[in-house]
């Protein structure tokens, strides 16, 4: 099956960096986002991130045209209605993503491949609400999506086979590598990693040591590009409280405990950089530990 025209819903970080690869592959690409405004403000983020890579000579101007040409900011799912692919990607909250299923698949030719790029939440179970199982799956990209290399693939239980292999072959043409992994909660690189982020989260929580000593000592001990905190801030600690309760509901064990310091900082809204502020403040011109 051929793809031509992608349809991304959701124009947060991840949404937005979808986009900008599958534009930056020659896919034409519509993003919707339910607040307007995000769709077009992640427009100008894939601009500016466009325009950082012409100004250090690793795109030319003629490419970043090219790829921008290729996006269109859609208003509603009837401007899905001749794409080939549907990436959902959303919040991570099985209730939203239900009901956007559930609203855009009317919209849809009966072809079109359904995707999730869910971090952790059941694909079995989301698919069972698009009415059409077999041409849906996980499509697990990951942050900053235009510079890491992997994306999770994951079947559901209905998931028909020339779905998954064209799928495989989308992934490939965006110059990702595939890993793919079981329907089991947060597939495996959430699975492994979010419980890091947890213990580190404990680490703080339990005066082990300080936000600069836990994210310094992963990152020159264990040679992580990033802290645990630093990276905890990066992916949304709305996100990262998510999949460890998706961990501990899904697999019943209390090693999955989401921390309390970290549902603490969720409940204060202190979400980590995108609203400039989680482990660290990001207000200054450097971050600075908020404890
Ligand atoms: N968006 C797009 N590009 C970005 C970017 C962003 N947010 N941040 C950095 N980049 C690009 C830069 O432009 C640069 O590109 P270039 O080499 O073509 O010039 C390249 O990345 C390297 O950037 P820098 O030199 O400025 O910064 P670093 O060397 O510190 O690297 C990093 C930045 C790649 C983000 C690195 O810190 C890293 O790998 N961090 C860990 C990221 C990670 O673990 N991600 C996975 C999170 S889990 C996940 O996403 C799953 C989800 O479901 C929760």
């Amino acid at each position: 099956m051929k793809i031509s025209k992608v349809g991304v819903i959701g124009a947060g970080q991840m949404g937005c960096g979808i986009a900008q690869v599958c534009a930056a592959a020659g896919y034409k690409v519509a993003i919707y986002d339910a607040a307007p405004d995000r769709t077009k403000a992640g427009i100008a983020g894939i601009d500016a991130s466009l325009a950082r890579r012409v100004k250090s000579s690793k795109l030319t101007e003629e490419a970043r045209a090219a790829t921008l040409s290729h996006i269109t900011a859609a208003s509603d799912f009837a401007q899905f209605s001749d794409c080939d692919l549907v990436i959902e990607s959303a919040t991570e909250n099985e209730g939203v993503k239900r009901q956007i299923f559930e609203a855009v698949t009317p919209h849809l030719k009966s072809e079109c491949i359904i995707g999730s790029n869910t971090s952790s939440i059941s694909i079995t179970r989301l698919a069972a609400t698009t009415g059409r199982p077999e041409r849906f799956m996980g499509i697990h990209f990951m942050n900053p999506v235009p510079v890491m290399e992997l994306v999770e693939l994951i079947r559901g239980i209905a998931t028909d086979e020339t779905v998954f292999k064209t799928i495989q072959a989308f992934a490939l043409t965006l110059g990702k590598t595939i890993a793919i992994s079981e329907d089991y909660p947060a597939f495996i690189v959430n699975r492994i990693l979010l419980p890091m982020i947890n213990e580190a989260i404990y680490t703080l929580y339990e005066g082990v040591g300080s936000v600069t000593a836990i994210d310094t000592a992963m990152k020159l001990g264990a040679h992580h590009p990033m802290g645990p905190l630093e990276l905890a801030d990066f992916i949304g600690l709305d996100t990262c409280l998510s999949v460890m309760q998706v961990l501990h509901d899904g697999l019943a064990d209390s090693k999955y405990r989401p921390c309390p310091l970290l549902v603490k900082y969720v409940e204060a809204g202190w979400l980590g950089r995108k609203v400039k502020r989680g482990f660290y403040d990001y207000r200054g011109e450097t971050p600075v530990p908020t404890r």
